[in-house]
Parts: C-alpha cells; structure tokens; sequence
C-alpha cells in the first residue's frame, strides 16, 4: 500500500506494501488464470469426476420470453430458503410471489431427512397461507399426477443430473454439511418428504441457480447465453454444443446434435491451486474451512468467504510485531471468532469511503475534511459491527481497514472476470486479447450483443463490484467485445428461472403422453 500516505515507520509501510503485493493481481496472472480455466473446461467436459463438474443439464436451450403458466418453486443453496410462486405472463415478465423461511445451522448439518421434512413442511406452509391459483399441472396430460401441484427444486450445490428430475449430490458447498445426503437423489429426497406427509406436490424439474439466472434473462432480455451467481458462493451456467459435451457421447437419452446447458461448478476450478494466487491468508481459511482443498476458486470470491480472508488480514495486523499495526493491539468477540466478519460489513466500510448508500456523509467542506468524515463513518461502522472500543480504533486504524478491503474485494472482482473470458473464449465469442489490433472476424455472434444474467449479493451491492469485473473483462478479452457483453441483473432467477424449468419438463412429460 504505497499510497497509504498516514502511516509512519518504515516496518509499518513493509508489512502493508507486502499485503498489497500478496493480494494484487496483473494482468498477466489473470491470462494464466484464464488459460488454466480454458483446461479445466475441456477437461470437465470430456470426462466425469473432475474437479470442475461441467454437469450437463439436460435444458435444451432457452427461453424467449413468450412462455406462459403458474409454478411453484423452491429454492435452497443461499441465505434463506425460499418458497415462490410464479405467474410466466409471456410478454418477458413474470409476477412472483414468495416467503422466506430461516434455514438453522442445526438444519445445515444434521440428517438430510430432517432438512428436508423442513423444505416439504415450507412448502405446506406457503400453500396452506396463501392458497393459490390453477397451477399448470392441472391442465397436464399426466393423468396420474394431474391433482399434484407441480414444483422445481432450485438446489444450489453440485448435483450430478441423470435427468431434468433427477440427479445425486456430489458434495456440500457454502457450510452445509447435511449427514447421508452424499450420493443420494435429491428430487426422491424431496419427493418421498412430501409424500410422507401427504403433500400434493411434485417435484418435476431440479435446477441449479446459475441455470435460474441464465433461464430467467433470457426470458426478460430476449437472450442469454451465461448465468452467473456472485453471492453467498459462485459459479455460472452456459449454453453449450451437445458435441462438445463429449462424456454424453455414449448416453443414449441425449440427441446428438444441438445445445445443452452445462453447470459449470467453477466454484471448484482449480481445486490443485495451481494458477490461483494463494496468500497465507487464504491457506488459513482453507485449513480451517469444513471443505479443505475443495471449492479453491470460490474461496477467493464469494461472499461467504471474503469477509473471513479479511478477519485474517486484521488479525495478523493487530499481531504485527514489532508493534500492533492496528486498533492498539487490541481484538475483539466477532474478530476472533472464525466466520466473526460478514462480507456485508466490508461493503458497508467501502459504502461509507465511496461516499454511496447510508453510510454517505454529506458532501461539504474540504477534500481533507471530507476524507475526515468518511473515515469517521467508518471507525462508527468498527466499533458497532466488530465490537472494538471506539478510543482503540484510529482514523489511520479505519483507513488501513477500508484498503484491506478494497484489496480483497478487487482481488474477487478480477478474479472473476477470467470466469466469464474463459465461457466467451471456449464458446467462440471471443479470444484471449494479446493487445494489438481486436477483430471480431470469425468469432461466434461477431458484431451482437452477448447477454450475461447475473445474481448475488456481491453482484448486486458490493461497491464497483461490477465496474472492476467489467474492466479486466476488458484486459482479458478486449474492448470490442467486452462493449457488447451486457450484463443485467437476473433478479429472481431461482424462481423465475425455476418456473420456466418447470414448464420445459411440463413440455417434456406432454411429448411423452401423446
Ligand atoms: C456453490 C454451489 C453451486 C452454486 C453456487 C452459487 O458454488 O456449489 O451449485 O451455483 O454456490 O450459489
């Protein structure tokens, strides 16, 4: 941090400027990155039980916007465990309703049967409080399921598809950790939970968010060819060429030829580290983690870990020898415990320093007495949040904190632009830029907009989260393209995305009966 003008002494500058070298990345790190990603793609893609799952599926393609009907959906993997219904208009909106439900640590890692008797008992409780509409299934040519409301499960974990309702969980993410889940169908543990407490559901679609959020865009925008979720975890769904989806080649259910969505799980790219720039700090969290040496990439990108990167940051700060660097030396409750730091409070101290949100100061006086302010706002932010006691904490301490963060959150943000280089250059729509002279001549969809949807929290209210994506978008792929990638915000697309899965299984089951 060699532009951290407030701090004195020469032992002082050395640890900072080390921690800015540790967690910045040139450009030349994130072509490796991309490079390795590009790999990891083809690698997943030709054979099963990669790191990278690259799952296909079975979705034949997207929507345009003109699909109509009511479904439920039900939706596990982020914060809150979601129930919604879902009206397609088919003019490229939707109406929605929804209830949230709390999903305890007890539920996340006790029996799987437990957790899902709660999801069955959600849904039975949305049903029974906001009695409801015709849903499509009563108009389904399914004759022995035509009095059961129909349902997509959106589960948000790697699950291995056999079907568009099938598919078993390859492994927990993002601190669930359910007992006897493993290896089982989802859709049956769902299905039997309903069934054994008489519920007249079923479960006719499993889809995952990116898959939602990929769905969901293309419905509203008119197209989409990525689906990406930066939030509590990460990972991102795209439209691929049945052919080049080679370990399908032998299944003889899926028609050659065509598209297919594949679930990238790049939350798991290079789980071996081997182009990811780890810092102790990250081995520290890893170790730590209930999935050591598992989702490697999105432990530097989600928000359920950024905020524990950065507890580990301050923590050795306040330990620097030979003298604390920070808050006198001094810890607190939440900084000590694993987890203590929400991602949330790191966009509120950027917030206040950008001058945005809430925790905006008013803009008047001198650019020192605005910084003043600013940096005030977030010793309030440290003392409230994290416990310290206001006379420990400096406005030199507050201005250390809020570039801490700032380095962890760009990290994340260019980290994940090679995410969506590696889709567009594997899918044809661009190449690794080597700075000459761009042309997009023989690229796939030269010359057209390329719809990305996105969701998350980070995504959606991290401060320039998306500006910072965007522009080593720009150094990876160059400016031609990255002016016609438009991304939109996929809101809702657990939901709206899961309806429109419903409907294409709805279609399938139609097809089969007639
Ligand atoms: C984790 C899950 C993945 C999900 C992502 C975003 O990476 O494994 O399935 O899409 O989080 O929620």
């Amino acid at each position: 941090m060699s532009h951290t003008t407030a701090l004195h002494g020469s032992a002082k500058e050395d640890i900072l400027e080390s921690l800015y070298n540790q967690f910045t990345i040139d450009d030349q790190r994130l072509f490796k990155i991309t490079q390795t990603f590009l790999s990891e793609i083809s690698d997943g893609l030709s054979s099963y039980g990669r790191p990278m799952a690259m799952i296909p599926t079975f979705v034949n393609g997207v929507p345009d916007g003109s699909e109509t009907g009511t479904f439920l959906a039900l939706d596990l993997g982020g914060t809150n465990l979601r129930v919604c219904e879902v009206t397609l208009l088919g003019d490229k909106t939707f109406s929605l309703r929804q209830q949230k439900y709390k999903v305890s640590e007890a539920l996340k890692t006790g029996e799987v049967t437990t957790l899902f008797d709660y999801l069955a008992d959600s849904v039975d409780a949305f049903l029974t409080d906001t009695p409801s509409q015709d849903y499509d299934s009563h108009v389904s040519h399914a004759d022995e399921d035509s009095s059961y409301v129909p349902l997509a499960l959106t589960f948000s974990f790697p699950v291995e598809q056999s079907a568009l309702d099938s598919g078993v969980l390859l492994t927990w993410t993002k601190g669930f950790s359910a007992k006897n889940a493993i290896g089982k169908d989802v859709v049956k543990l769902l299905q039997d939970a309903f069934d054994r407490k008489h519920i007249h559901v079923k479960c006719v679609a499993l889809v995952n968010d990116t898959v939602g959020a990929l769905l969901s865009r293309a419905y509203t925008s008119g197209g989409c060819i990525l689906g990406a979720i930066f939030g509590t975890g990460t990972n991102g769904a795209y439209v691929e060429d049945v052919a080049k989806i080679t370990k399908l080649s032998q299944n003889p259910t899926v028609a050659a030829g065509g598209e297919m969505i594949v679930n990238t799980e790049w939350g798991a790219f290079n789980n071996s580290r081997s182009a990811l720039p780890t810092t102790p700090y990250d081995n520290k969290l890893d170790r730590e983690s209930i999935n050591p040496r598992f989702q490697a990439f999105e432990k530097f990108i989600s928000g359920m870990y950024l905020g524990e990167i950065t507890r580990n940051v301050i923590l050795s700060l306040i330990d620097a020898a030979p003298q604390p660097l920070l808050f006198r030396g001094r810890s607190s409750v939440p900084l000590n415990k694993q987890w203590g730091l929400d991602t949330a409070v790191l966009s509120e101290i950027e917030e206040a320093w950008e001058g945005l949100g809430r925790f905006s100061p008013p803009e008047q006086g001198s650019p020192e007495a605005q910084k003043g302010e600013k940096l005030r706002r977030i010793q309030g932010i440290l003392a409230h949040r994290l416990e310290l006691s206001p006379p420990d904490i400096s406005l030199a301490d507050a201005d250390i904190v809020r570039q801490v963060c700032n380095l962890i959150a760009s990290r994340a943000a260019r980290m994940s632009a090679t995410a969506v280089a590696a889709i567009l250059v594997h899918t044809g729509r661009a190449r690794l830029w080597d700075r000459g002279e761009q042309s997009s001549v023989g690229l796939k969809d030269e010359g057209k907009r390329i719809g990305v949807g996105v969701d998350g929290s980070l995504v959606e209210f991290y401060p320039n989260f998306q500006t910072k994506l965007r522009a080593s978008l720009r150094a990876l792929v160059g400016p031609e393209v990255e002016s016609r990638v438009d991304i939109g915000m996929a809101k809702d697309g657990s939901g709206a995305g899961a309806a429109l899965c419903a409907l294409v299984a709805q279609k399938q089951s139609q097809a089969n009966h007639t």
